[in-house]
């Protein structure tokens, strides 16, 4: 256990007490997750769904702003916002509206183009840059789609890709490295190739010799990363890296992919635009289009002039699908940057967030917890280390807590992160599973930051009290 004055036995004490109340109090959840286990896989209909702790996951009423109605009436301040798919807020008004139009009166998909395809083209290419888009339906298709064209347009095999990140149901960056040793995961169905090598290179993230080892062979035709890590908790660049990694790309003759699918949460134009990044590939998607199925993927002018050239270009199979680009999304995105992702809402949500993470800061310092609480933008989390890992391997496996025999139980989770999100849940406010990370959307209120960090607070006297 990081923190000495919390013991195991007292976690899974309140464990126990937590997972008793949880389950009285949403019978109707229960009830339909028994049922739905008859014709849905695991019960659900999408595999992440049942990484929800408590045994069964809540069912949705209804999801309106930042908070989140149950099948048995509790009301939720939602802090997972779809794991950022709902980063604009449930339903936002205008997004809603725009959608609603498209769909109503001007026809959901006719595989032709409209209008506001060159309002949004723009508008990407004001915000981040690049001036060449074309929209997919999910930010795994986008990433799947920059990867084949660096392929294709260096002549180079090989995706480098950092340790522990994750870039969508891509199969390149489903590899984990694990002491030099580089195998396939999540593994589920078996190795997606025998030597994953074959595909992928894997370094650890802020290592400047490390990337250069791996780029000096010139056989990489791909750089892909997010610009601070989130998906092994929030790992930021350290100062430099960037120049650098944008430097030895260039080098080495290697494209450079920068998805900000979650960490676009920094800013209105993402840590591209704050930190003046220069990708020659970008992704964004997930809220894009306000939680509606939208991806951007944006080209230099260079790369975008030689698919246009490719003969036929249209005919590069194999990238998107029928639906990818189609009115309604298109519809979405524009609705969503105008009304949602703007710098109105992220001065605010920042400053919420700001004080999100002064509070749980404060509660940690108040229990001399040997735990750290980290933010990027409207984004804050806590873990259980006394301070930021460097990189995918320190983050993967310093806090692979003190109990890996529970970690196996649980699944992916731990018995304290179980607790927390089981806690919270009793509490009436839903954290996204497997990370203590919460979101503020656009409405939430300072009123709501505060009762979050009460219930963790609270939680805290409970534990070390034991
Ligand atoms: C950084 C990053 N890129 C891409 C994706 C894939 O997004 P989607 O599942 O919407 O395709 C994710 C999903 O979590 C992600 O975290």
């Amino acid at each position: 256990m990081a923190t000495p004055q919390i013991t195991l036995e007292r976690v899974k004490e309140l464990v126990r007490r937590e997972q008793e109340r949880y389950e009285a109090e949403h019978p109707k959840s229960k009830q339909m997750f028994e049922e739905a286990r008859n014709n849905l896989v695991g019960g659900v209909p999408m595999s992440w769904m049942r990484i929800w702790v408590g045994g069964f996951p809540v069912f949705v009423e209804k999801a309106e702003g930042v908070h989140i109605t149950d099948v048995d009436g509790h009301n939720y301040l939602d802090l997972c916002l779809g794991d950022t798919g709902g980063l604009c807020g449930h339903a936002h008004p205008r997004i809603t509206e725009a959608i609603y139009e498209q769909i109503k009166n001007r026809g959901t998909t006719t595989m032709l183009p409209t209008e506001d395809s060159i309002w949004v083209g723009k508008e990407l290419e004001r915000r981040f840059k690049l001036p060449c888009w074309q929209i997919l339906m999910t930010a795994t298709d986008a990433n799947r789609m920059a990867l084949k064209a660096a392929r294709e347009y260096t002549g180079r095999r090989l995706i480098l890709a950092f340790n522990g990140t994750y870039h969508g149901s891509v199969d390149e960056t489903l590899c984990v490295n694990i002491m030099g040793y580089l195998i396939n995961a999540p593994g589920l169905m078996g190795p997606i190739v025998e030597d994953p090598s074959v595909m992928t290179r894997m370094i650890e993230f802020n290592d400047v010799d490390a990337l250069e080892e791996a780029l000096a062979p010139q056989d990489v035709a791909c750089v892909i990363t997010e610009p601070v890590l989130t998906n092994v908790g929030i790992i930021k660049p350290e100062p430099g890296y960037h120049d650098a990694l944008r430097e030895l790309t260039r080098k080495y003759g290697t494209l450079l992919l920068i998805d900000e699918t979650h960490s676009m949460c920094a800013g209105p134009r993402g840590v591209t635009g704050e930190m003046d990044l220069d990708p020659d590939i970008f992704v964004v998607g997930k809220f894009i289009a306000g939680g509606y199925p939208a991806a951007a993927l944006g080209f230099t002018r260079e790369i975008s002039d030689w698919m246009a050239a490719r003969q036929p270009w249209h005919v590069f199979f194999g990238f998107g699908g029928t639906l990818s680009g189609n009115a309604t999304a298109v519809a979405g995105i524009r609705a969503a940057l105008e009304h949602a992702l703007n710098d109105d809402n992220f001065k605010r949500m920042i400053k919420l967030a700001t004080r999100m993470e002064e509070g749980l800061a404060a509660v940690i310092r108040e229990h001399e917890l040997e735990w750290y609480v980290a933010r990027i933008g409207c984004r804050v989390e806590f873990r259980f280390l006394p301070q930021a890992p460097r990189n995918g391997a320190e983050a993967l496996f310093a806090d692979v807590p003190y109990n890996a025999v529970d970690l196996i139980e649980e699944g992916l989770t731990g018995p304290l992160e179980v607790l927390i999100h089981l806690y919270c849940a009793n509490r009436g406010i839903l954290l996204t599973p497997v990370h203590e990370m919460a979101l503020v959307g656009p409405t939430t209120t300072e009123g709501e930051v505060d009762k979050y960090v009460g219930v963790v607070g609270e939680l805290v006297k409970e534990l070390v009290a034991g």
